[in-house]
Order: structure tokens, then sequence, then C-alpha cells
């Protein structure tokens, strides 16, 4: 039976508890499900009698509704035309920029000229031309920290505290930067990590990341959260590509078990499996968008107290569920089959040497790209004290299995942090930020210039050091003396190479 047609007059009279809340993602009764809805239901009422497509689509995967909402909460399709168009979305602010001329007075602002992608040089680049270029709402969300964004600052500023040690005269005429990832190929020790609400950045979102990540073959990490549907990321994959799932777990288990074998059945590798998030952190940047929007909206029912947790990020995420422990791990592992099992968000030592005893394969070393709790440590530099506790156990090439593979990722911005990473002991590191500025600003061809930039650099930075392959970038490359001062909570670990990485291991680890 064909969907009834409804007229949009029809629609904008159902706006309000006591009329009903019909909303246009195609036409939906969404009264009963107010109070459900992770976001709040004033967001939802604030549409009532409206087309929400536009604000609904980039932050909900394509089968939110039919997941969420009984079949016949589904009133119908809008007849074309019949409902007046929303009022336009505000454009983005143009960025200005000030020119100072030389009789020292300050110039009229010119308006912002994004350079061509030839002009980009470095991922760096296309951050600055993000900020200038993207909507308010996908800028703030993507590049907030939590709190007072130390964390987020100090993921990119730790690799600067790591020197190289490069040695001389070695043959470096060919230089070899592919991996494997987890036993997979990959053309560099780089993947793509997982990000949500790709379409506010692009309106086709994370399936140009799945074609770029095939073009230059490295692998994605599937989002839950993505605005894409899962299956739809699994289908743009080119035959034999590989893909990874992060994962949240949902407070209800049997979605979650059905999420992982649905994962399985597709092909995905390995399962990424969230662990920092309890509670989503409070980005202050991306909580403003919505309160400029509708301050009032968002005052609590007394009217005295502001919601601290409004922004793109809360409307996605109340699911997570926070009572997950080290109990569920057999649960998870159960339902992954075949899949290995990654713990994304590890922070220290202990949960390394926790994850690796209870059949983990792997860890990412990670504190959400600073946006969870603030002054959490960067990844690179607890990966030493984490390869060392590791190594000391026995647990990082356990005889017999596989090696346990230690990922980091935040503030990967140069091939140079990776092969820091690489030197030190990690397999591999997940980029976030800079694959959704290269998205947003210059599309699929923006992303594979980004990773053609890495793979410069790659090419160059391996000869500078003397490393013709990944196995020749060894600890004693880098000197790590200022990375951490070895003292508060944490006099179990020198921070001297030579101490972390013993005669054995230092080889290659
Ligand atoms: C906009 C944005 C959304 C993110 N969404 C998720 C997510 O849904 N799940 C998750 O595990 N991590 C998420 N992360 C964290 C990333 O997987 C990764 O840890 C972080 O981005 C790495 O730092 P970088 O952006 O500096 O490279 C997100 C990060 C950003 C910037």
């Amino acid at each position: 039976m064909s969907p009834k047609q409804i007229d949009g007059k029809e629609v904008a009279k159902h706006n309000s508890m006591e009329t009903g809340v019909w909303i246009v993602v195609h036409v939906y009764d969404m009264t009963e499900f107010l109070e459900e809805h992770p976001g709040g239901p004033d967001i939802i009422l604030q549409y009532g009698g409206k087309d929400a497509t536009e604000e609904y689509d980039p932050i909900h995967p394509p089968d939110a509704i039919k997941d969420n909402l009984d079949p016949s909460k589904h009133i119908g399709t809008l007849i074309p035309g019949s409902l007046a168009p929303p009022a336009p979305a505000a454009a983005p602010e143009p960025v200005q920029s000030t020119a100072v001329v030389t009789t020292g007075q300050v110039a009229a602002p010119q308006p912002y000229v994004k350079p061509d992608l030839s002009e980009i040089l470095s991922l760096h680049d296309f951050e600055a031309v993000a900020r200038h270029t993207m909507n308010r709402r996908g800028w703030n969300y993507y590049s907030s920290g939590a709190d007072d964004e130390i964390t987020m600052r100090e993921n990119n500023t730790a690799y600067q505290r790591i020197w190289f040690r490069p040695r001389i005269l070695r043959d470096v005429t060919k230089v070899d930067f592919s991996t494997e990832i987890l036993g997979h190929k990959s053309s560099m020790p780089v993947y793509i990590t997982a990000t949500a609400l790709g379409k506010l950045g692009h309106p086709e979102g994370e399936v140009v990341l799945t074609r770029a990540a095939h073009e230059h073959g490295i692998i994605q990490m599937i989002p839950t959260l993505a605005s894409c549907g899962f299956d739809e990321m699994v289908d743009a994959a080119a035959p034999g590509q590989v893909q990874f799932l992060q994962l949240y777990v949902n407070a209800d288990k049997s979605r979650t078990k059905k999420i992982i074998e649905h994962a399985g059945k597709r092909g995905v590798k390995a399962l990424f499996i969230t662990v920092d998030a309890p509670q989503l952190g409070r980005r202050e940047k991306d909580m403003r968008t919505k309160f400029e929007g509708n301050a009032s909206s968002h005052q609590t029912k007394g009217g005295d107290k502001v919601q601290r947790d409004a922004g793109a990020a809360r409307a996605i995420s109340s699911f997570i569920d926070p009572s997950l422990s080290w109990k569920d791990i057999p649960f998870l592992k159960e339902c992954a089959g075949d899949m290995k099992i990654i713990l994304k968000g590890v922070q220290s030592w202990e949960d390394a040497v926790l994850a690796a005893e209870r059949g983990c394969d792997g860890v990412v070393l990670s504190n959400h790209g600073g946006r969870q709790l603030d002054t959490a440590p960067a990844g690179i530099t607890i990966l030493p004290e984490v390869v060392a506790a590791l190594n000391q156990r026995g647990l990082l090439v356990p005889p017999g299995k596989p090696r346990f593979e230690i990922m980091v990722d935040g503030g990967v911005r140069r091939a140079t942090d990776v092969l820091k990473a690489v030197a030190l002991g990690a397999t591999a590191v997940g980029v976030g930020r800079p694959f959704l500025y290269s998205m947003s600003t210059y599309g699929f061809e923006g992303v594979c210039h980004m990773l053609q930039i890495l793979k410069d650099e790659f090419e160059m930075n391996m000869r500078l050091i003397g490393a013709p392959t990944l196995t020749d970038v060894v600890p004693s490359m880098v000197d790590i003396s200022a990375l951490k001062v070895p003292t508060v909570g944490n006099t179990m670990f020198g921070v001297n190479y030579e101490t972390m990485y013993p005669a054995g291991v230092k080889a290659k680890l």
C-alpha cells in the first residue's frame, strides 16, 4: 500500500502537545516520543508542524526513526510543495580578515578567499580553511574539546617534546611505510578513526571517507554515530576493502548484540569499543551553538538553571551505557565471534594490562581527541609506560598468540608524529579531525590530497631519520627525556627509553 499523501496545511496545524506534534522527515507523529528523544523534547517541539529534514539529517543515521518509532506513527508522505519551506538557515558568517596597511591604519576587512586545493601544504592548512568556511554548528561540533581544552592542545604539543635521534649513511633510496594493522594491510601506519556526524561537514557524510580510504589503501573505522547508515558505509566500500567498527555499547544489551552480529555478517574485521565516554564531556563551544540558536528553550523546567549538556553531542549520545565494566568483556567477545576486540580510550598502563589479561586484542591510547576528561594525558605520553608494563608481564608478544596491538590517537598532524608513535611501539595511529576538515572543505579530493601530503611526509622523514622500512623505526630513534616528568603518581617506571625498552625488545618491538 502506498503511503498516505499529507497536505502541508494539515501538518502545520499539528504543532503543539494539544494538537499532536507532527514533523516532516516524511511526516511522523512524534507526540509520544517527545520525552524519550535523546536530545530532549524541546527540539522536536520547535519543529512541530514544520519541515525538520535539514536539521534532522546530519545528526541522525537514516534508520533512526524506523528503529525507534512504531510504524503506525508514520502518517504519510508530504504532498510536494504543500508546506511552506522553513526560514532559510543562517548563512555561515562570512569571516573577514583585517589587513593592516603600511601607514599603520587598519584597512577595511577583506572577505575570505578560499585557497585552491593545490595551495594546501599541510594538515594544519585544512583546519585553517575549515575555520573560515564551515558553518558554525559543524565547526563548533568538530573543533571543540572538553572544558578548557588543555588535553586537546596537549595531544598535539606532546609530540613536540619528543626529539628524533636520526641515523645517517643508511641506504634510503627506497622507503616503504606500508604496514599491517590487526593483520590487515595498510599503505601507512595511519587509520581513519571514528568521528560522529559527518554530514555536519559534507552533504554526503562518511561515505566520502570510505571512498578516500580505498583510494589510498588505508582502513576506515566506522562510527556508531555516523550520519550515514552503517550499511551505506559498508556498501560504499570496494570489494575486499577492510573496515573496522567503533562501538558505543547501548544500555540495552540486546541492541548491542544485534549491531555486533550484523557487523560481523557484513565483514567488519574489528570492533573498537569506546571506553572513555560513560558520560559525554562538556564541550562548551558545541553547547554554545545551541544556546545561541534558542537559548530560552534550553532552560530546565524550573526556568532558573541552564541545561549543561546540550549541543549536537548530547542530542545523539544519551543511549550510551554508563554501567559498562570489565564484566561485560566476555559478552562482547562472545558476540564478536571472529572479529577482534580493541578497547578505545585506554588512559593508563594498568587498564592496558587488564585489557590484555581479559583477552582483548589491543587498545587505543586515546582521550577522545580531548573531548572527554580535560587534563587526561595524551596517548603518546603514556605509550612508553604501557609498552613497558605489557612487556614486563609477557603480554605484548604472548607466546603462540598474535602480538597485542597498541594504537594511539589524538593530535596527530604530521608523519613525524606517526613515526614517533611507531618508534615507541605503536602499530598505527588514528587520525580524526584532519579527515573531517579536509572532507568539509574540499570533499573527496580534499581527503585524497590530505593523504598524499601524509605519504609525501612519510617518504621524506623516513629518509631523514635513516629508516628504509617501519621495522627500522626503533625506540632508540627518539629521545623522550622531555616527554614526561617521572614523579607524580608514577614511581614505577622511569622515562628513559633504556629502562623502558630493555635490550631484548629494543631492536624492534
Ligand atoms: C567531531 C568528533 C567526533 C567524534 N566522535 C567519536 C565517536 O562517535 N566515537 C568515538 O569513539 N570517538 C569519537 N571521536 C574521537 C576520535 O575517534 C579520536 O579519538 C579523536 O578524534 C582523535 O583526535 P584528533 O581529532 O586530534 O585526531 C570524535 C572526535 C571528533 C573530533
